[in-house]
């Protein structure tokens, strides 16, 4: 993160503050935010944004203290779970600035995103329609999400935006005007269309082209507001490069006003881009076994079910050593979990200094999105805490789950 540092004995410091002090605070694994970062990202995707709405796409990180960031920056918030929107209510956000998503949305979901009284409700299916109009949310103001026929490049697993997939309306073979038509015919209030093309998406054109495609269904349609989903991406290695997020403001404003769209009433709504570079993951090392000639493994406190995106996408991500940053990370070796299977791996290659031993810290960058979100209790690990710093100060906003959390459903435990 931005308020990185190096302090007195040559250890990672995040606004001044010491991950030793931060690991004996609060112990290992530990999630550290750099909030103030979390802020100015928003603040800089803003600048090239203009007058465009931004909704903070909860999934990658939902904290109701995220929440409360959200509520004080006065930006939207994407839920796709009555779980996710309880963590709006939570934290603040006005229910007019909620946004309830999902490819098969319940109706306990629907009645208490109604109850609540959010902002808007995204339609991703003809049933979906006749559930809303069914339960009387009529008077609820929706988007139609459409399938835009654009293929962005990016992981299979989290590329939405083609035709084979199992989201939204398609528009190619007529399904969501009809949705259209029944929606308008039967009372309910359809005032936007919604898109999102994928994730850990780098190149800003398929932004271009999507703006360009649904200028024009917004047109047809007669509707004011227009989503482009999110999907900006965002480095995790050395070698990756990113558009920032100003530019990517900055050519998405462009590609929305050239198609004719209200800024104020057209939408991004990113999730990873806000807070994946703005935290860190701190480990303490148990085991470092080194094979002579084939590999050495450095064993952490932690593991796939606090990153699982290494397993389940193949990500890459770098690590540190985060007591000595000054020695040289010079030896090949791979980081792994504590969990009992061999694709626990954080780190496939991570370069970390030659003499690295068990007791020293290690980091692992850019893992504010999909890290804490997507985690698990696997092997009934308790889920770490989650710290966020602050002007200097770390306060912990997500206590460590204890050994009695992990039972507190079990009947008769
Ligand atoms: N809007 C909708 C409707 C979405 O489905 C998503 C992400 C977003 C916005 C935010 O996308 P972002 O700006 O964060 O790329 N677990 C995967 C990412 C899955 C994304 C799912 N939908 C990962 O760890 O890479």
């Amino acid at each position: 993160p931005r308020g990185a540092g190096i302090g007195a004995s040559g250890e990672l410091t995040i606004q001044g503050i010491s991950v030793h002090e931060l690991a004996d605070r609060f112990g290992t694994p530990l999630f550290v935010y750099d909030e103030d970062e979390v802020r100015a990202r928003i603040d800089e995707l803003r600048s090239g944004l203009g007058a465009l709405q931004v909704t903070y796409a909860s999934k990658a990180f939902s904290a109701v203290a995220m929440a409360r960031i959200v509520a004080d920056t006065g930006l939207w918030w994407d839920a796709a779970s009555a779980g996710e929107l309880e963590a709006a209510r939570r934290g603040g956000v006005p229910a007019e600035r909620i946004v309830l998503h999902g490819n098969n949305k319940g109706v306990d979901e629907l009645l208490l995103a109604d109850e609540v009284g959010v902002g808007r409700i995204v339609v991703d299916a003809h049933e979906e329609l006749e559930r809303i109009a069914r339960l009387g949310l009529g008077r609820r103001r929706l988007w139609l999400r459409v399938v835009p026929g654009i293929e962005a490049h990016t992981h299979a697993f989290v590329r939405t935006g083609q035709v084979d997939s199992k989201f939204g309306l398609q528009l190619d073979d007529g399904s969501a005007e009809r949705a259209l038509t029944w929606a308008r015919a039967h009372g309910l209030t359809v005032v936007g269309i919604h898109a999102h093309i994928g994730s850990q998406i780098f190149d800003l054109d398929p932004f271009g082209e999507l703006a360009g495609r649904m200028g024009a269904v917004r047109e047809a349609w007669g509707v004011d507001e227009v989503s482009l989903g999110g999907g900006i991406g965002v480095p995790y290695v050395r070698d990756e490069r990113a558009p920032t997020l100003e530019e990517w403001g900055r050519s998405i404003a462009e590609a929305t006003t050239l198609a004719g769209m209200d800024p104020e009433r057209t939408f991004v709504e990113p999730g990873r881009a806000l807070v994946a570079p703005a935290a860190i993951t701190l480990y303490r090392v148990g085991v470092v076994k080194r094979i002579p000639g084939v590999r050495t493994y450095v064993a952490v406190d932690g593991g796939m079910s606090d990153n699982p995106r290494p397993v389940l996408y193949g990500s890459g991500y770098e690590a540190v050593a985060a007591g000595r940053l000054e020695a040289p990370h010079t030896t090949a070796m791979r980081v792994v979990g504590k969990h009992c299977e061999s694709g626990d791996v954080l780190v496939a290659n991570a370069l970390l200094p030659e003499d690295l031993a068990a007791g020293e810290l290690i980091v692992t960058p850019v893992t504010g999105a999909y890290g804490y979100s997507m985690g698990s209790n696997y092997n009934r690990l308790p889920r770490p805490s989650v710290v966020m710093v602050r002007d200097g100060v770390a306060r912990e906003i997500v206590r460590r789950e204890q050994l009695d959390d992990l039972f507190r459903l079990e009947v008769g435990s």
